[in-house]
């Protein structure tokens, strides 16, 4: 029976090319007509490139840039304003119109705001290096029952309630001259954006003002995409495909990631309903079918624990050839062997049906490629339970098997076209993996998806 919803969850710390997966899985299937955001905030960071042109979506569905495509931001997604507007200007640059946006955007009404505030709380008291898009204070405030949600926007109330939030956090909050950074829009001359992509505040009033300013420019176009879009998606004709875009990854997630360095919002297949309202009903109806997705090796950005990570010629290498540093912050990612105690973990949590791996081409220039099988503490004691934090993480020793190298180059692999038609050493490191899964989760994931190189077609569908 064929899936009318689709789940993409990043399987590792993030930044696995989950994009590159959903960019695909949107242009191969012409049935999917929904894309929908359903957790994290503007620390997700994806580029999609259609038509040489290149686009930078944090916040908006990746769909946006597809014909036809309705797109959803669910109530699980932090709405930070100011990067959300920044990527409409963004879009505007790439001829996606207001017009167009408000045709193809629903935001949830119950999605809850993040404010220049809780960003700028974000980055005074940023200890793990987290994006500094103010996810952490937000979903404090949402604790707190404090937050402003998308719906207060709707009646002219919502200064006073951006007010309010002020006032609340600077009652706690030391403050210091904040200089927010966008960068750079092609056509910001019209005077209804007044947007700054580089602008310096030196009181939180100022901030305040500036916020409130674009904000009121733009209140229409935001009121016109907030929608209650629990109904709306539940009501969605059961002919028709929804594709659930997972930001940020298992590794990241608050519950199961390694705690306290994680993101704030949940990252797994059960947020895709937390995150929008759609029933467990209503996805097995669909026959829904979740692909994680994880790179033949692990990057991670900001401090935590990271097992196989390597500090060397390697990690250079594959930083450099993988092009590894972050589409929101720009900051280089720490790299490492790919890391199959946690795969198989997030497996067990997620429940793949399918996965994607991508990034093999980065590996070409290794003579071996290692994949870590288990942890062991100093003693050398192999560990069986998947560890619950971060200080226990860090106590993890890795125990490796190791692959001889692709022996071809990126060229030539990004030509070929069928699993039979691959360097014998990868389909071996291929069957591998899924052994591996097979012996520890006792269910045969197919690893369907593999990428041949970063181009959104050069994918080999086994
Ligand atoms: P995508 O969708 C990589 C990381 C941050 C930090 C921690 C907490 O591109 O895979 P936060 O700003 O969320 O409070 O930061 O989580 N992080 C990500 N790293 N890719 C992401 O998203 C990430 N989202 C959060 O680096 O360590
Ligand atoms: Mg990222």
């Amino acid at each position: 029976m064929t899936s009318r919803a689709i789940v993409v969850l990043g399987s590792q710390y993030g930044d696995e090319a989950k994009g590159n997966l959903t960019d695909y899985i949107i242009n191969a299937d012409n049935n999917i007509k929904y894309v929908v955001r359903f957790n994290g905030g503007a620390n997700a960071g994806h580029t999609i490139i259609i038509d040489n042109k290149t686009i930078d979506t944090h916040l908006y569905p990746s769909g946006i840039a597809t014909d036809n495509i309705i797109n959803i931001i669910g109530n699980g997604v932090l709405m930070n304003i100011m990067s959300f507007l920044w990527e409409t200007f963004h879009l505007n640059d790439k001829n996606i119109n207001l017009d167009y946006i408000s045709k193809h955007l629903i935001v949830s009404s119950r999605a809850h705001v993040t404010l220049l505030c809780q960003q700028f709380w974000d980055y005074s008291t940023n200890k793990i290096g987290t994006t500094n898009k103010g996810i952490g204070p937000t979903m404090a405030c949402k604790g707190l029952r404090v937050a402003m949600r998308m719906e207060d926007f709707l009646t002219d109330d919502y200064v006073v309630k951006i007010k309010n939030m002020y006032n609340y956090i600077n009652s706690f909050i030391k403050w210091e001259p904040y200089t927010l950074t966008f960068p750079e829009l092609d056509n910001n001359k019209s005077d209804s954006n007044m947007f700054n992509c580089h602008i310096k505040f030196e009181t939180m009033e100022d901030m305040m003002n500036y916020e409130l300013k674009i904000i009121d420019n733009n209140i229409n176009f935001i009121r016109n995409i907030i929608k209650d879009t629990v109904s709306y998606i539940n009501n969605i004709s059961r002919d028709e495909t929804i594709l659930f875009e997972g930001a940020n990854a298992f590794g990241l997630d608050t519950d199961f990631g390694t705690y306290p360095c994680v993101t704030s919002t949940s990252c797994i297949t059960s947020a895709c309903m937390s995150g929008t309202g759609i029933s467990m009903k209503n996805l097995i109806e669909r026959n829904v079918k979740i692909i994680g997705v994880f790179k033949a090796y692990i990057t991670r950005v900001g401090s935590g624990a990271f097992p196989t990570q390597e500090k060397n010629s390697w990690s250079a290498m594959v930083q450099t050839v993988g092009k590894e540093y972050g589409v929101t912050t720009g900051r280089k990612r720490n790299c490492g062997h790919l890391d199959l105690v946690q795969l198989a973990h997030s497996a067990l949590i997620n429940g793949y049906d399918e996965l994607n791996i991508t990034k093999l081409d980065v590996l070409c220039f290794a003579t071996e490629v290692k994949v870590c099988i288990d942890y062991c503490d100093k003693d050398g004691n192999i560990i069986n339970e998947f560890p619950s934090c971060e200080n226990r993480m860090q106590e993890m020793f890795p125990i490796y098997k190791t692959f001889d190298g692709w022996n071809t180059t990126p060229e030539k692999l990004k030509t070929i076209k069928t699993f039979e038609d691959l360097p014998i050493n990868i389909k071996n490191f291929i069957n591998y993996i899924e052994e591996y899964l097979y012996e520890r989760l006792k269910t045969r994931i197919n690893i369907k998806y593999i990428n041949t190189s970063y181009s959104r077609n050069d994918k080999i569908i086994k």
